[in-house]
């Protein structure tokens, strides 16, 4: 049986396009599985999952559970706001402890770049990067490929715009690599403060202007404007932001292109996307939700599989 070529899902930096290919092909099973009356495989029943959360998650942290349950994997959920790394313990330490309890695979979401790669480097665990910082967000990244992929039949060739603040954005940086990997082109289009100074060197164009980038795509993925991570004034106002960088109904209508619209979510809405955009028809923002299950349920599935052979 095919095999992925890393240990551990860091980052998408670190896999190959097969790799991709064989995430896609599993998660094709999986969600027919997750479309039957029954939902549910047997298939990780000997294997126990940490879900370690130690920033705020709801899209990512559902799903992750429910592809784990539906796999008949043991879980268990650590919300760093509720442990004792309020009382100062240390990750190491915590991970360690949570080991203990004869854990296979650590799933975590963390403030800080690198936490999951510097975690790999002292754990014998398989772990999954559920978002590091500003980082990489890979199973967001394989999601979204795998939605567009589903509604457009490939990713190869396709025009792909990300919009807004990629300079906080670690969705950003993982749709790059894994839109690169899979032959799309891709964009980048926001005000120039929120984007990264040599982001352009990884082989992305740069458009300032909204509606010339959406003239050209055949796919928007917008990105919510982290104001949680901003310590200093990016752009002037909302007001301004909305005026230059938002997506309503009148822009959408005055180009001449049906594009497909996405967001990973959480959506400032009436900010980089009114309601009536991201509701729709050209939305598929519930898709990438849908599918964010049965793309986790692979992947688990793929790095158990290699736990089963070692
Ligand atoms: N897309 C995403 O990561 O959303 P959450 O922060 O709610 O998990």
């Amino acid at each position: 049986m095919a095999k992925l070529s890393v240990d551990n899902l860091l980052g998408i930096k670190h896999l190959k396009k097969e790799d991709i290919d064989l995430i896609f092909t599993t998660a094709d099973h999986f969600k027919e599985v997750i479309n039957r009356p029954i939902k549910k495989v047997p298939s990780l029943r000997d294997i126990t999952i940490a879900n370690l959360f130690f920033e705020n998650s709801t899209r990512t942290k559902l799903s992750f559970e429910l592809a784990e349950k539906r796999l008949s994997a043991d879980i268990i959920n650590f919300s760093a706001s509720q442990s004792s790394v309020k009382k100062g313990e240390s990750l190491i330490d915590t991970v360690n402890n949570i080991l203990s309890m004869k854990v296979d695979i650590i799933v975590m979401r963390h403030p800080n770049e690198g936490a999951g790669d510097f975690l790999s480097k002292h754990i014998q665990a398989k772990i999954i990067n559920a978002g590091d910082g500003s980082h990489e967000h890979p199973t967001q990244a394989l999601l979204d490929t795998y939605s567009i992929r589903e509604k457009l039949g490939n990713v190869e060739g396709k025009k792909v715009v990300i919009i807004g603040d990629i300079l906080h954005s670690r969705v950003a940086l993982s749709n790059i690599y894994a839109l690169q990997l899979q032959g799309a082109k891709v964009k980048i289009c926001g005000p120039t403060t929120l984007i990264p100074r040599h982001i352009t060197k990884l082989g992305v164009g740069y458009e300032n202007n909204i509606k010339k980038a959406l003239e050209w795509c055949d796919v928007a993925n917008v990105l919510r404007v982290q104001h949680e991570r901003m310590d200093i004034k990016y752009f002037p106002s909302i007001r301004e932001y909305k005026q230059l960088f938002g997506i309503n109904k009148e822009l959408l209508d005055s180009i001449n292109k049906d594009i497909v619209i996405m967001h990973p979510g959480p959506i400032n809405r009436g900010v980089e996307l009114t309601s009536d955009v991201a509701d729709s028809k050209q939305s598929i923002i519930l898709n990438q939700v849908e599918n964010g299950v049965a793309i986790r349920m692979a992947i688990i599935y793929l790095l158990a599989e290699q736990i089963k052979r070692e």
